[in-house]
């Protein structure tokens, strides 16, 4: 929410977005993150600048959001749209941002329609920049940036990656799908993405790891890293450098977030030692085996025609469980330590009741318990949940995006974190 806009208004699907696009080689992308906000059942604007149509043209915008996209401040002046747009909409997405137009934002002038729209607008404000890397560390664009972001508005980092040329670096603009994301969840929750881990290192966990069987085969589990992902992605958004140790997720990369990809639990667990050295949090939500196979086969195990031999299994260790042994020696800092828990309720105890006792157990901060159990409020397991604190709280989280949950765990986390 921007310092300008107190009253922004939560909306769900048909919100009236602006979808502001700028004139940077990466505007054809931005048709898709058009067809993803439309078919989310937004009302979306286009509001391309005149640079913008030279990369992509009316028609398709047009054609797309079944309306005109204007430019300019001068058609159906009757409608006052230069006031209009920005007056009525519950969001803006300027993707992509190029360097002129963060420039022109920040110092708030308005020579075409979408900044005249960026003036009128007291709804959030979400820019997904994409320049060259040159351009994005410029110190007249990093001051544009902090200017913005000092305002309230949203302002993402963009991805690693090839550029336009031969070159690689940061300027890629985040996938349109992470932007919609992001965009669903501001308008959901205008207040979902303040500036409050800015300085903070956060290392995630995500995904489920594989223990290996023979050079072909695995013990595995069906997490698909996407809520360790959502936590990335809010995470970076809302400042934070994150570091990302996923288990063989086959999602992208979220923009901000430095992967480091591992396959077993014994890779995440040295891959995780060695990044919680300098975090402030450690998120743990990346599903790890508790057993793995003694002693995998070097080669393929064949069928022989005989009863096929049991697998023997030993314990992998609780890295969880590790790193806050390791706090209370003092090895490790990390102020917030978070653990998750897929629970069901039995004759011994409600979902909770676990939860609670799997806290006490693990000795973290947090726990993130979502309840698995068929025909219980939470519905489905994987976006709803009830974040239970060391400390006694308890934050229930509907059934929504795992976006929305993310950002509930963040508002959690940093409540813990010191100054
Ligand atoms: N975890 C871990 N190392 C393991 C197993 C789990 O760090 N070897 C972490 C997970 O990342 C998660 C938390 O511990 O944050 C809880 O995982 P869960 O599988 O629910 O816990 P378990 O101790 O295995 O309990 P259960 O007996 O219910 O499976």
């Amino acid at each position: 929410m921007t310092s300008e806009t107190p009253q922004a208004r939560a909306a769900g699907p048909g919100a009236q977005v602006i979808l502001g696009v700028s004139g940077g080689i990466a505007a054809y992308k931005a048709v898709e993150l058009l067809r993803r906000l439309s078919e989310s059942g937004h009302d979306v604007t286009v509001v391309p600048t005149e640079s913008a149509l030279r990369f992509v043209g009316e028609p398709t915008w047009a054609a797309l959001s079944h309306k005109p996209a204007l430019s300019d401040v001068w058609t159906g002046v009757e409608r006052v749209p230069h006031v209009r747009l920005g007056q009525q909409a519950d969001l803006v997405v300027v993707a992509p941002a190029t360097a002129d137009l963060l420039a022109k934002a920040a110092h708030g002038m308005a020579d075409d329609l979408l900044t005249n729209t960026l003036l009128t607008a007291r709804c959030p404000v979400l820019f997904a920049p994409a320049m060259h890397t040159e351009m994005w560390t410029h110190p007249a664009t990093v001051a544009n940036v902090a200017v913005l972001r000092s305002r309230g508005v949203v302002v993402l980092e963009p991805a690693h990656g090839r550029l336009t040329g031969a070159d690689t670096g940061q300027g890629r603009l985040p996938e349109p799908a992470e932007i919609a994301q992001l965009a669903e969840l501001l308008l959901r929750r205008p207040d979902a993405l303040p500036p409050d881990l800015t300085g903070r290192r956060v290392l995630i966990t995500a995904g489920g790891t594989r223990e290996p069987l023979d050079p072909v085969r695995f013990l595995g589990n069906r997490s698909s890293g996407r809520q360790g992902f959502a936590l990335a992605t809010v995470a970076a958004a809302r400042g934070a450098q994150v570091t990302l140790v996923a288990a063989n997720v086959e999602l992208p990369t979220p923009a901000g977030s430095e992967l480091i990809p591992v396959g077993s639990a014994e890779e995440l667990r040295a891959a995780t030692h060695a990044a919680a050295k300098d975090a402030d949090v450690v998120v743990m939500a990346a599903a790890v085996a508790d057993f793995r196979p003694a002693v995998p086969a070097e080669a393929k195990i064949k069928k022989t025609g005989a009863a096929p031999a049991a697998i023997e299994l030993v314990g992998n260790p609780d890295v969880l469980v590790e790193l806050v042994q390791a706090r209370s020696a003092g090895r490790l800092a990390a102020p917030v330590i978070v653990g998750f828990a897929a629970e069901t309720g039995d004759q011994a105890g409600d979902v909770l009741a676990h939860g609670r006792a799997k806290l006490a157990r693990k000795g973290c901060d947090l726990l993130v318990v979502n309840a698995v159990s068929e025909g219980r409020v939470f519905g489905r397991p994987d976006n709803a949940a009830v974040i239970l604190s060391a400390l006694g709280a308890e934050v229930d989280v509907p059934l929504g995006p795992k976006t929305v949950l993310a950002a509930a765990l963040w508002d959690a986390i940093t409540a813990l974190l010191p100054e």
